[in-house]
């Protein structure tokens, strides 16, 4: 439908400049919840988004978020099939110590690089087609959690 259509031809270029554009989100979510900063205990100390962006393991743990909204977009006609796989990812997740919460504040950090890249092609349909893909990668992972 529509809403894949927006999806796939919105995330054609900057799926290509997955880090640069990860960057942009991450240092969005930084910006909006210091705090998650703390979770990011690589070898390099996360202490402000600087050092976390020059953290290669930083950069890798951004690219590792674009892969799997990469493998979303993949798998629009079939998001079913990454369940079992998001689900692992939130059990992961929930080991070192993410909050369900702060997803909600991710999606915002997605939708601000999303704007950010996209100018004039930012539509309030490819946003509403992007928050409900990202609403039941969400949800999958959140089941991660229980009990
Ligand atoms: C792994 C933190 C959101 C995808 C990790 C790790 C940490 C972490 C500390 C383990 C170390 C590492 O692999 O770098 C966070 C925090 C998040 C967040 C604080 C936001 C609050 C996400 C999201 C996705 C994601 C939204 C994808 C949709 C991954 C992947 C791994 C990972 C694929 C590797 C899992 C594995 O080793 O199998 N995350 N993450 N993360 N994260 Fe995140």
């Amino acid at each position: 439908g529509k809403d894949k259509e927006l999806i796939r031809g919105s995330w054609e270029s900057l799926g290509k400049n997955k880090v640069p554009h990860g960057v942009i989100m991450f240092s969005r979510l930084f910006e909006l919840d210091p705090a998650l900063l703390t979770l990011f205990n690589y070898n390099t100390n996360c202490g402000s988004t600087q050092d976390c962006l020059s953290s290669p393991q930083f950069l890798e743990h951004v690219t590792k978020v674009m892969l799997v909204i990469d493998a979303a977009v993949s798998h629009l006609d079939d998001l079913h099939s990454l369940e079992d796989f998001l689900l692992n990812l939130g059990r992961k997740h929930q080991a070192v110590g993410v909050n369900t919460q702060s997803f909600a504040v991710v999606g915002e950090s997605l939708l601000y690089m999303l704007q950010c890249s996209l100018g004039q092609a930012y539509t309030a349909p490819l946003r509403q087609a992007w928050l409900n893909m990202y609403s039941i990668v969400v949800a999958a992972m959140s089941r991660g959690w229980a009990k």
